[in-house]
């Protein structure tokens, strides 16, 4: 038996917009066959209706939200424009008229999330999100369903597409700058449309709060988090991580300490060669997690682009389509997630990675190792390569640290005056 039409609205048809077409069309049979229903776009919202009646002359664009929002036959929104506004508005009128939304907006839920979930439950809606972190990765789902006998006690993420670009290109070939390598990722389509948001590690952030939510219930914000991008690091300092048994990644870390504290944090890490993580290249992404039942577990997949991004989307899609079809359909509704504190960077040790531009004149050593004493950091590694006559790089990877201590150190480094500059702090390993 056929059971009525999924009629669906998207605001945006940008990247991931036109993905969600693609396989509706692609996938139309197929669909249907799996849910019983057919599903249709009905009204697409973007800015410029004639820019895409042009190329596209057989789609429904609608120059007004409100032909949406308004529209009582759509029973759900498909929000893909990205950015924080007029999303979140079209997102919370959605809800208000009982419509499903399903969003790949990181950002939206990163800052919104408690408020658009409780404007969902008080309408009797929901939201998915499964296309707002890890690209095509079905991450939310595992956590929310895959996972969800276990206590997570970890999870280590890769979750941004352009910024693993760019390193592996930094990495693969020598003398690629970031911004030659940028352009490249902007152009398929991986990077934001302000692409600082994802040099900037604000993006994963982003996604580190939500899978935050999602894996431990808790609600964070990005202002909880201490997050760094890549935008110090150069092919230097990717060729050093190699010589001493690394991979440079930008990852998001989450840790249940205990029941009420928990570390979050996005930054540049050097992972040893063969973690599992080390491996993932160009826009690929991965979560490695541990749960107490499952033990580790990685999940692997593209994190950008327009159909693998689209491919969650119609996950979502699916989900709905499923909806008071039998057991199973309220599993989405577990969005009651509560405040906890972060653990502060300060408070938190790790290993180093230094590398600094110094004079390569007598004595210096010994007052860059005062330093370090006086901070009671040990060293584990160090190079010295000569640059020119008057200077030389040196490189050092540290034993664990506390934080705080490196800081200092790194405050008083700058102040010799036979330290040129500190080029690059990396912290090493996945503490
Ligand atoms: N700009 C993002 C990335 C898109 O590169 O991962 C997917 O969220």
């Amino acid at each position: 038996m056929s059971l009525p039409m999924l009629r669906i609205g998207l605001f945006g048809f940008g990247t991931v917009g036109q993905g969600v077409w693609k396989i509706l069309q692609s996938q139309s049979q197929s669909l249907q066959n799996r849910t019983s229903r057919e599903i249709q776009i009905e009204a697409i919202y973007v800015r410029d209706v004639g820019r895409y009646k042009i190329q596209y002359p057989e789609l429904p664009f609608v120059n007004s939200p409100d032909a949406i929002l308004n529209n009582p036959d759509i029973g759900v929104v498909v929000e893909v424009m990205g950015g924080e506004n007029p999303a979140k508005e079209l997102v919370i009128q959605s809800l208000r008229k009982g419509k499903r939304v399903v969003t790949a907006n990181k950002e939206l839920l990163g800052k919104h999330k408690s408020e658009l979930f409780h404007e969902a439950s008080l309408h009797h809606s929901d939201i998915y999100f499964e296309a707002a972190v890890g690209g095509g990765i079905p991450i939310i789902r595992s956590f929310k369903v895959g996972f969800s006998a276990n206590s997570i006690q970890s999870f280590f993420g890769i979750l941004n597409g352009t910024t693993n670009y760019i390193l592996t290109k930094m990495s693969e070939t020598e003398g690629q700058s970031l911004a030659s390598v940028l352009s490249e990722a902007q152009s398929l389509g991986f990077a934001e449309a302000d692409p600082t948001m994802d040099i900037s590690g604000a993006d994963v952030a982003y996604k580190l709060t939500i899978l935050a939510a999602v894996a431990f219930k808790i609600d964070v914000g990005i202002s909880d988090i201490h997050f760094e991008g890549i935008e110090s690091i150069d092919s230097d300092d990717i060729a050093y991580a190699r010589q001493f048994g690394y991979e440079i990644k930008l990852l998001a870390m989450g840790k249940q300490l205990d029941a009420n504290s928990f570390v979050l944090k996005v930054h540049p890490t050097m992972v040893p060669i063969h973690h599992p993580l080390a491996s993932v290249r160009d826009e690929f992404n991965a979560v490695f997690l541990t749960g107490d039942s499952v033990g580790e577990a990685m999940l692997y997949g593209k994190g950008a682009g327009s159909l693998p991004t689209a491919s969650a989307v119609i996950s979502d899609l699916i989900d709905i389509a499923f909806e008071g079809q039998g057991p199973g359909s309220a599993r989405n509704l577990e969005t009651n997630y509560r405040k906890v504190a972060v653990e502060k960077i300060e408070d938190q040790e790790t290993r180093f990675y230094l590398r600094l531009n110094i004079q390569d004149i007598f004595g210096v050593l010994e007052k860059i190792a005062a330093v370090f004493g006086t901070n009671h950091i040990s060293l584990a590694n160090l190079i010295q390569k000569e640059r020119d006559e008057s200077t030389a790089q040196l490189v050092i990877v540290t034993h664990k640290v506390p934080e705080k201590n490196m800081q200092n150190a790194i405050v008083q480094l700058k102040q010799l005056v036979e330290v040129l500059s500190v080029q690059s702090v990396i912290r090493v390993g996945l503490d």
